[in-house]
């Protein structure tokens, strides 16, 4: 088994997120040879292209976490037809970097109905030049079900989709090791 490392970052900051239970849970379900770190976009200072030449803890715990991943999932929730500003907040500080560029992107959205925000989110990563890997895409109905982590694992429904969809992104991630453009 090929060992992949993947970096994951959700975009709310409620204690009850589901974005965020949908990351933990993820994390528990992938098997050994994946290993996740789960980043913090909370920590971040809101960006400010003046501090870009700054070292700031968090943004270089950002940039680092990114650049030993071979890939990024996001799961983000939609305020207001638009992405979330703490997912905002992250990919501007990375808009500048080489981490981002070629890197390949799992979105996992945890409302069906928020198409806005996802959208948006689409041509922020197409412009920042990653990639969505369109087969490991998960879409699950978690707004209103009151599942935390515990329970998305226990959902068989829930626990399959996000594995099939971990499964089809390391499978992308391997077959494109090696080109140019990740
Ligand atoms: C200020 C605010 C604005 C929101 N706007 C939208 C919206 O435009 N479209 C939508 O589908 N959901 C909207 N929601 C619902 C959130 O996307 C939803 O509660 C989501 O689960 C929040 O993610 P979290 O559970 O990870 O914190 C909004 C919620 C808040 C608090």
């Amino acid at each position: 088994m090929v060992k992949l490392a993947l970096l994951a970052l959700s975009g709310s900051l409620r204690t009850e997120s589901y974005n965020s239970a949908a990351i933990g849970a993820l994390e528990e379900l992938s098997p050994d040879h994946i290993e996740i770190t789960v980043g913090d976009v909370g920590m971040l200072p809101i960006f400010n292209p003046d501090l870009e030449h700054t070292k700031i803890a968090s943004v270089e715990q950002l940039k680092d976490s990114l650049a030993r991943s071979d890939g990024l999932v996001i799961a983000s929730p939609e305020y207001a037809h638009g992405i979330s500003g703490p997912m905002k907040n992250a990919l501007d500080w990375l808009v500048s970097g080489d981490e981002f560029p070629g890197k390949r992107v799992m979105l996992i959205n945890t409302s069906p109905r928020a198409i806005h925000a996802e959208q948006a989110l689409r041509e922020v990563i197409r412009t920042m030049s990653g990639i969505v890997v369109e087969r490991a895409y998960v879409s699950i109905p978690l707004l209103g079900s009151n599942l935390n982590k515990s329970g998305i694992i226990q959902n068989t429904d829930l626990a399959s989709a996000l594995r099939a969809g971990l499964i089809e992104f390391c499978e992308s991630i391997n077959n494109h090791k090696g080109d140019d453009n990740g």
